[in-house]
């Protein structure tokens, strides 16, 4: 319950629908006590006249009589359906009012998580799986509301009908209302525990089910690959276990849950014999009329449903607060890369590492060690280097993705830490290594670092990148979809697509990571080319596998094993015969085996 506090503000924000819903709540279970009692007195009527009617048997006053007593059954009859209505009008209001309530606390809590999500840093998405974190914004809030509608209006209308038909027994026979009322907490016990497993048993259901769809889906990602190995008969053998596991968790909830209805019966049965019993004897004491026996059973199959209730409720109250215990923690994961800064700052694009360590928090890989070395303002440095060297991290530090361990990153003089982080990487266009495109027209794709467009940019952006032709061949041009639902871009065309949506931004800083390894050599000399008047005056560092594409750099700087081993233009670099001259010659040697 201490978790699900967190939820009360929202209560307070929405009070204007919790508190009529809950005098809603209380009306409509007023006219639902009521139509025992008006049963009651027509019971009673027919009873008391029924001797009277006898006694005139053959006269003609008894068809007199008859007709009045048609009329007032019909009278009462009449009240019991009226109240009926009242009573399903001010239902229709309370799931108006709660019911409406916690849509909008479900849809509050899903922005306020999905705000955080953007909030926090890389090191938080590395701990975490997709399948957790999608979990939380979809399960666990559907959990959270089924505890804010239903199961709170369930639990004022179970208390209130609780008390209304106590009261209601009490007043006509304490030692009856006992009786009848004593099976009940039995039933609301056996009906908890036969929820509890009920949940239990569907929870792994659940698990099974995502087990099985996480399966299928990676069976259609990849169904090349799977093909291409003649796995089909292995995978589907896989498929069949865990199809198997599934239908055998399914119906061991199906046979807990055939317990529950006979189990309801079962003890409002009980109960109802109790009353007819107890009732009887009572009536023959005459203490009561037979009409409050007819009163009894009708309270008593009122009760039924909120007792039932309770025990669906009190489930729904511990998945909900363990839903939320997780909602929590995830709502206090402080973003570990924070802005220190609110005022956003032009830079001009002169960097500076000095000194810099980092090791990924997560893995414990020292990746970058005591790195130094500095970048002037449009300066063309390139970085090369093994793989696994830290040439990506590099990338990553300067986007500051993660927060150094020792040393200083330094932006125009400024330390990195102390700027504005939104403004800065606004300024920053970055080329990720693995492209990441989304499901959306190309159009969108390169204008998605911008908040309005001018026209003609996204066409002159492509150019810039060696797009633009390609992107014209196809039917729809600009409009085209990429993705699932559209088609499939080769590897080097997503990658000058990805580039186009860095150099649209037209940032001060551009950082290339090994952005054009899927692309053959003369795209790369065309791409360059264009570049060079895109690159005038901006910084840019290129990481690249090839010595080729970075001959032109106003500077080298190899790294091996997170440390610099050389640094210099190319020419500098051929002269030392270190590092950089065997790589030059080795992939020399490469292309003229080609
Ligand atoms: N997100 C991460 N979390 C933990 N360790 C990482 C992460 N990214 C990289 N590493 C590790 O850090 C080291 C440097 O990786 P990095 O990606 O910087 O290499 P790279 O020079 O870019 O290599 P490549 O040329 O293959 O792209 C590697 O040992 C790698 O395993
Ligand atoms: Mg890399």
């Amino acid at each position: 319950m201490k978790n699900l506090a967190y939820l009360n503000k929202f209560f307070y924000k929405y009070r204007w629908r919790l508190l009529p819903g809950i005098i809603f709540v209380i009306i409509s279970n007023l006219f639902a006590v009521l139509p025992a009692k008006v049963i009651r007195i027509a019971f009673d009527l027919v009873n008391e006249n029924i001797s009277t009617f006898r006694l005139f048997n053959g006269f003609e006053r008894q068809d007199m009589l008859n007709e009045v007593f048609n009329y007032s059954l019909l009278l009462f009859g009449g009240a019991v359906l009226m109240l009926a209505l009242l009573r399903g009008i001010f239902l229709f209001f309370m799931r108006q009012t709660i019911i409406l309530m916690s849509r909008h606390i479900e849809y509050d809590l899903k922005n306020e998580i999905y705000n955080h999500y953007q909030q926090l840093s890389m090191a938080f998405y590395r701990r975490n799986n997709t399948g957790d974190l999608m979990n939380r914004v979809t399960e666990d809030v559907s959990r959270v509301r089924m505890y804010i509608g239903p199961a709170i209006m369930y639990t004022i209308n179970t208390i209130v009908l609780f008390l209304l038909i106590i009261w209601a027994m009490v007043s006509v026979n304490l030692k009856l209302a006992i009786f009848s009322l004593l099976p009940l907490p039995i039933l609301a016990i056996t009906i908890y525990y036969v929820n509890t497993m009920i949940n239990l048993r569907s929870e792994k259901i659940q698990q099974q089910l995502s087990n099985l769809s996480s399966f299928v889906q990676e069976t259609f990602s990849g169904i090349r690959v799977i093909k291409a190995y003649v796995r089909e008969d292995d995978m589907r053998k896989k498929f069949a276990v865990e199809s198997e596991n599934y239908k055998s968790n399914s119906m061991a909830l199906v046979q807990v849950q055939a317990l529950f209805f006979p189990i309801m019966l079962l003890l409002v049965g009980l109960s109802t014999i109790i009353t007819v019993y107890i009732g009887g004897i009572e009536v023959i004491n005459g203490t009561i009329t037979s009409g409050n026996i007819a009163e009894f059973i009708i309270y008593v199959t009122q009760l039924t449903f909120p007792i039932t209730s309770l025990g669906w409720v009190t489930s729904l109250i511990q998945r909900a607060a363990a839903s939320q215990k997780r909602i929590n923690e995830f709502l206090n994961t402080q973003p570990e890369v924070v802005s220190k800064s609110d005022n956003p700052e032009k830079i001009i694009g002169g960097i500076e590492f000095k000194n810099v360590s980092f090791t990924y928090p997560d893995t414990g890989i020292k990746a970058i060690q005591n790195i130094s070395f500095k970048v002037q303002p449009g300066e063309f440095v390139a970085i090369i280097g093994r793989t696994g060297s830290g040439k990506s991290t590099i990338a990553n530090l300067l986007l500051r993705m993660y927060d150094i361990d020792s040393g200083e990153i330094t932006v125009d003089g400024k330390e990195l830490n102390s700027l504005n982080l939104s403004s800065y990487r606004s300024q920053v266009g970055f080329v990720p290594q693995e492209v990441f495109l989304f499901s959306e027209t190309i159009r969108n794709n390169i204008a998605f670092g911008l908040d309005t467009l001018s026209p003609g940019k996204v066409e002159e952006a492509a150019k810039s990148a060696a797009v633009y032709q390609n992107i014209m061949n196809f039917e729809k041009g600009f409009e085209t979809y990429i993705g699932e639902r559209g088609i499939t871009l080769s590897g080097g065309q997503k990658q000058r697509v990805s580039i186009a949506r860095a150099i649209i931004k037209e940032p001060k800083i551009l950082i290339f990571d090994d952005c054009l390894s899927a692309v053959d050599t003369k795209t790369e000399e065309e791409i360059l080319s264009n570049m060079s008047s895109v690159m005038s005056n901006k910084t840019t560092i290129l990481i690249a596998h090839r010595v080729s594409t970075i001959n032109n750099a106003d500077r080298i700087l190899v790294i091996d094993n997170g440390k610099i081993t050389e640094q210099g233009t190319h020419d500098d670099l051929m002269k030392r015969k270190g590092a950089y001259f065997e790589l030059y010659e080795k992939q020399l040697l490469e292309e003229q085996e080609v």
